[in-house]
């Protein structure tokens, strides 16, 4: 053990026979004159891992099969010359630098394939070692800077897919984000309208408790044989049994209005994905009405304008989304007071719905981009310009089209075409 400690093995004293290093870098030497493939090989073994070939088909098929890096060509060969292999190279391995060495007769070939890009460099016979060298190393720079530009192509390519993939996932987070702040909305519409009725009705309720128990009163006085008609009109029981059907009559039409919004409630949570079902555009405007009609309450009066029924294929649910965007579009660009008007009409096989509003109005060049996703006037917190590119999308859909005209200080109107049939 001792002794043999520091000793190399017997086999690690013999020179270790050449393998081709896989890590180098391959050139191809083509030249029909075998000594010359042989003395190029010889100078460029220790840097490159070195294929020859000594015609041009040997030499295309070298290619096909390896990743050539660089490759020296001779330019007179039997068969083809050495630019037109080159030229065949291209097609093979664009990224392969390529050089020519020609003489002096053949370089009016030559320049012309420089030309065309088909070779990189050339060297006139005879030349040396050391230029040779030179040429093959600016070549060697050439390749790497093509793989690596390609490299980064490629990576650019991927980053721009994933990239665009988060953005996708990002906008479809937004929209959903925008379903749920219309939720909220409808929710606090909703709420105000059912508060309202269940106002009333609750305070009717408690008058006609009272009212009850003056009639239990005046029914104990008669029965006890008491003064009736004295007890009729101190406990006012005319009055009581007129109002009280008045207050049951009220209260039954809050309840009514209730059951309304209920419905509609329910008809606006359908899932999206549900197929189209036959719906009247004018009820999905109601709808929305009912809905965003509490925020637009503050603003504006509503003027409606509904034309006969209009029943076409459609996700009702959907259209009723699109009303409410421009409602409330139309209730954000109105300063102070205006009107909203709605109306829908048919016409020609196809139903048509316009909300026009009495505010801003808007410059052209808004008016070209206001479907984009994202685009806004609005100040961050108000709005993020996801609305009308929603809108626009549902539409389209649906078949249909949605245009715009403005004008500034006068107002807006949105107007909707939706292919149709019309339904007596
Ligand atoms: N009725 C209108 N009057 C004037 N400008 C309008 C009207 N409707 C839309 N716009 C303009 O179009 C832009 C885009 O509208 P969109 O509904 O897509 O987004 P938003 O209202 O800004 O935000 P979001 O709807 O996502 O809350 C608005 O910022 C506004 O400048
Ligand atoms: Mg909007």
């Amino acid at each position: 053990m001792a002794l043999s400690k520091g000793f190399s093995t017997p086999t690690g004293l013999q020179p270790e026979p050449r393998t081709p290093d896989k890590r180098l870098p391959t050139l191809l030497v083509v030249d029909d004159e075998l000594e010359i493939t042989e003395s190029m090989a010889d100078l460029f073994r220790h840097n490159y891992h070195v294929v020859t070939a000594t015609s041009a088909d040997e030499a295309l098929e070298l290619l096909r099969q390896q990743d050539v890096s660089v490759i020296i060509s001779d330019q007179r060969m039997p068969g083809k010359t050495g630019s037109e292999l080159l030229a065949e190279a291209c097609l093979i391995n664009p990224d392969a630098a390529r050089i020519i060495l020609t003489g002096y007769a053949d370089l009016g070939a030559v320049i012309e394939a420089v030309n065309e890009g088909k070779i990189f460099f050339y060297l006139t016979k005879p030349w040396s070692s050391a230029e040779l060298t030179t040429v093959v190393a600016k070549a060697m720079e050439h390749n790497s800077l093509l793989r690596d530009n390609r490299r980064l192509v490629k990576e650019l390519r991927i980053f721009n897919a994933e990239l665009e993939e988060r953005v996708k996932d990002r906008t479809s987070q937004l929209v959903q984000q925008v379903k749920m702040a219309s939720i909220g909305q409808l929710a606090a519409g909703v709420a105000h309208e059912i508060n309202n009725p269940m106002g009333f009705i609750t305070s009717n309720l408690g008058t006609l408790g009272k009212y009850m128990h003056k009639i239990s009163e005046y029914l104990g006085i008669i029965e006890g044989g008491g003064d009736s008609a004295s007890a009729r009109s101190r406990l006012k029981i005319d009055f009581v049994f007129k109002d009280a059907g008045q207050l049951i009559s009220e209260s039954l039409d809050g309840a009514i209005r209730i059951k309304n919004i209920v419905t509609d409630l329910k008809s606006l949570s359908y899932e999206d994905t549900e197929g189209l079902v036959r719906s009247d555009v004018n009820r999905c405007l109601e709808i929305a009405l009912n809905i965003a009609g509490n925020e637009i309450g503050k603003v504006a009066n509503i003027e409606k304008q509904y034309g006969e029924t209009t029943e076409i294929a459609c996700h009702p649910q959907q259209l009723s989304q699109v009303f409410i965007n421009l409602l409330n579009n139309a209730c954000q660009a109105i300063e102070g007071q205006g009107t909203i008007t709605v109306r829908t009409w048919y016409e020609s096989g196809s139903v048509y719905a316009t909300i026009s509003d009495t505010g801003s109005g808007m410059p052209a060049e808004i008016q070209q981009r206001i479907f984009e996703p994202f685009f806004t006037t609005k100040e961050v917190g108000k709005g993020i310009g996801l609305g009308l590119s929603i809108s626009y999308d549902i539409i389209h859909k649906h078949g249909g089209e949605i245009t715009v005209e403005s004008e500034i200080g006068k107002g807006t109107t949105f107007a909707i075409r939706l292919p149709g049939s019309h339904v007596e």
